[in-house]
C-alpha cells in the first residue's frame, strides 16, 4: 500500500492512475502464484512503481526512449523495453495491463500483440480508461468501451466508478478500467475476430 501513494494520481497528473485502480491491481495479483505483471505504455512509470513488491516479476515497455531510460534510471526492480508489445520477448504475465493510445485500432493492435506474446495459459487483461469521452473541442475518439463491448461478454469493472478525470478536460462518465480474463477456451476465437477486423 505504501508504494502506492509514492506516485502522484490521477487526480492531479492526467497521465496515470488513480491510487484505487493501484489498490486494485494489486488485488489481482493475489489470484496467481508469483504473478507476472505487464504493462503496456508505462510513461513515467508511476504505476507500475507503485507495484513493487506485489507482484514478482514487472515488465512494462513504451514507445518513448526519454520515458523508458528515466525508469530505468530509478529502478531495478521493472524491466523496462524500448518499443510496442511486439518488441518485447515472449513471456508469461498473469496481469496485462494495456494504456498506450486509446482509440479503437491501437487497443485492437495491442491486444492482438498481447494475445500473440503472452505464453501463459489463464490470465487478465486490464484497460485503462474505459469511460473517458473526449472533450468536444478535441478531434479524438477514445475506443476502449467501444473496443470491450465488440470483443467481450463478460467485464468486471476496476478503479473509480466515474468523475476521476479531473485533472484533464476529458470527462470520465463510466468506470476508470475493465478487466477481462483470457483463457485456453476465449483466446483462439478472440485471436481470430482481431485479427479479421485489424485486416
Ligand atoms: C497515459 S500514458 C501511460 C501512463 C502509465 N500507464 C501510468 O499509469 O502512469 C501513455 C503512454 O503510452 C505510450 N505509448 C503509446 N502507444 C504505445 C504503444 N503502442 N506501446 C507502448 N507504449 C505506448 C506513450 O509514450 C505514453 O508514455
Amino acid at each position: 500500500m505504501e508504494n502506492i501513494k509514492i506516485y502522484p494520481d490521477k487526480k492531479t497528473h492526467k497521465h496515470t492512475t488513480t491510487y484505487k485502480l493501484r489498490e486494485d491491481l494489486i488485488g489481482l495479483s493475489k489470484d496467481f502464484d508469483e504473478a507476472s505483471y505487464l504493462e503496456i505504455g508505462i510513461a513515467a512509470g508511476f504505476t507500475i512503481m507503485s507495484l513493487i513488491g506485489h507482484y514478482k516479476t514487472l515488465h512494462g515497455c513504451d514507445t518513448n526512449k526519454g520515458l523508458v531510460d528515466q525508469v530505468r534510471e530509478q529502478t531495478n526492480d521493472v524491466s523496462v523495453c524500448h518499443g510496442d508489445i511486439f518488441a518485447m520477448d515472449k513471456g508469461k504475465y498473469d496481469v496485462v495491463f494495456i494504456d498506450g493510445r486509446h482509440d479503437y485500432d491501437s487497443i485492437l493492435s495491442d491486444t492482438l500483440g498481447v494475445l500473440q506474446m503472452n505464453t501463459a495459459s489463464s490470465y487478465k487483461i486490464v484497460y485503462h480508461d474505459y469511460g473517458l469521452v473526449a472533450h468536444p473541442s478535441r478531434n479524438m475518439e477514445f475506443g476502449v468501451k467501444r473496443f470491450c463491448t465488440n470483443f467481450y461478454q463478460e467485464i468486471e469493472f476496476l478503479g473509480e466508478p466515474k468523475d476521476w478525470n479531473p485533472a484533464a478536460k476529458d470527462p470520465a462518465t463510466d468506470w476508470e478500467a475493465a478487466c477481462v480474463s483470457i483463457t485456453s477456451i476465449n483466446k483462439e476465437t478472440l485471436l481470430e475476430k482481431m485479427k479479421n477486423e485489424s485486416r
